[in-house]
């Protein structure tokens, strides 16, 4: 007989089932779980889960998305009520059986499936990246279809776990140079345009960097949750070109202002590797002003490893460990109304919440805001 989780979760799919008018479900092997920043999900959200979690367990791997606040060091004096209730979040996730991830690059420092694998992963910008970099089935689904299908095991079987829908006959091509905010930018203007998977033809390898910017800029702006680097052996249609002048729109709608108090990076989350790298071509210099990195714990204890903590502080360089600094009260705390960021899925979320965006590349951020 199925308990009081099972049977919610069960709700939550039927309905899901009737938006696709569809039946079928499909097992899964992996889930991953978004909206669990108490600055999302409110107190209603905390009684809702602990009723789940009266009974619910996951049934399969699960992880989860960045938290609404660093719960582990409160450098920027969140209150401590939002850190208390965002710690009894995190509690209720780990109990019922999730990896303790909180991040929203699973895909960085957890097991992966293999490919071609059906999941059913939340966090718009890993599920563009599990579905175009890491041949992953899953649909873009919301937190609560996730924490359904990671109770149950199983999620509809529709759109993206069907292999004709994967299919791409739409290309782009741009074949000016590429860093990661014209990476950003490019797939954020083309992911306006689109209904369906498409190709893009770049004359550069993609770096890690740049991964990440094109996957939370599809992620923010489109449904379409796939696309290929790849346009060789693919049944392209249509192609269309893209020139380095249609992208200065998207950055004056997104470059909301001139100078910034404080500098956010990790949009999505960075790696260890990622941060030895900009740290390194920081060289010697320190920020001018705090610069706050939003990244897994794993990746911090790494980097803590070559760097000691005290002179990253002396150089302005604070983490935002497992926690994600958009959805949370984080700018409230520090006062601060306008942010520099590199990342084109940040500056669009914090436009929509009031905040001045000055949106550069990181080479620019170092260059311009450290000395
Ligand atoms: Fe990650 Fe938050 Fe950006 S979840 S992708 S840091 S909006």
């Amino acid at each position: 007989m199925s308990n009081f989780a099972e049977n919610v979760a069960n709700k939550i799919l039927n309905a899901l089932s009737k938006f696709y008018e569809n039946d079928k479900r499909i097992k899964i092997v992996s889930a991953h779980i978004s909206g669990i920043s108490y600055e999302n999900i409110g107190d209603s959200g905390l009684s809702f889960l602990n009723d789940i979690a009266k009974d619910g367990k996951f049934t399969v791997y699960t992880t989860v998305n960045p938290m609404g606040a660093d719960i582990y060091n409160n450098a920027f004096d969140l209150s401590e009520t939002f850190i208390a209730k965002q710690k009894e979040i995190a509690e209720i996730y780990l109990r019922m059986g999730a990896v303790d991830s909180f991040t929203c690059t699973p895909y960085d420092y957890f097991s992966l499936p293999k490919r071609g694998s059906h999941v059913s992963w939340a966090e718009s910008s890993a599920v563009v990246y599990g579905n175009s970099f890491l041949k992953l089935f899953t649909n873009k689904e919301s937190a609560l279809s996730a924490l359904a299908s990671s109770i149950l095991g199983e999620t509809i079987y529709s759109d993206l776990h069907i292999k004709e829908n994967r299919k791409i006959t739409l290309a782009f091509k741009y074949k000016d140079e590429i860093n990661e905010l014209i990476l950003g930018l490019l797939i954020y203007h083309i992911g306006k345009e689109v209904e369906k998977p498409f190709a893009i033809k770049l004359h550069e390898k993609l770096s890690s960097l740049e991964k990440k910017a094109s996957v939370a800029a599809l992620g923010t702006i489109s449904n379409v949750s796939l696309f290929s680097i790849n346009i060789d052996g693919k049944e392209v249609k249509e192609t269309s070109k893209i020139f380095k002048d249609e992208l200065k729109k998207e950055y004056e709608e997104l470059n909301t202002s001139e100078k910034g108090e404080a500098i956010i990076l990790g949009c999505p989350h960075l790696n260890h590797t990622e941060i030895l790298s900009l740290l390194k071509r920081m060289d010697g210099r320190h920020f001018k002003k705090d610069c706050i990195i939003a990244c897994c714990r794993e990746a911090y204890r790494n980097v803590i490893k070559f760097c000691d903590q005290s002179l990253l502080n002396k150089k302005r360089v604070f983490f935002f460990q497992n926690a994600c600094p958009i959805f949370s009260p984080l700018l409230k705390a520090m006062d601060v109304k306008n942010i520099i960021t590199n990342s084109v899925k940040a500056a669009h979320y914090y436009k929509y919440r009031g905040i001045g965006v000055n949106l550069k590349k990181l080479e620019d951020i170092i260059e311009t805001e450290s000395e």
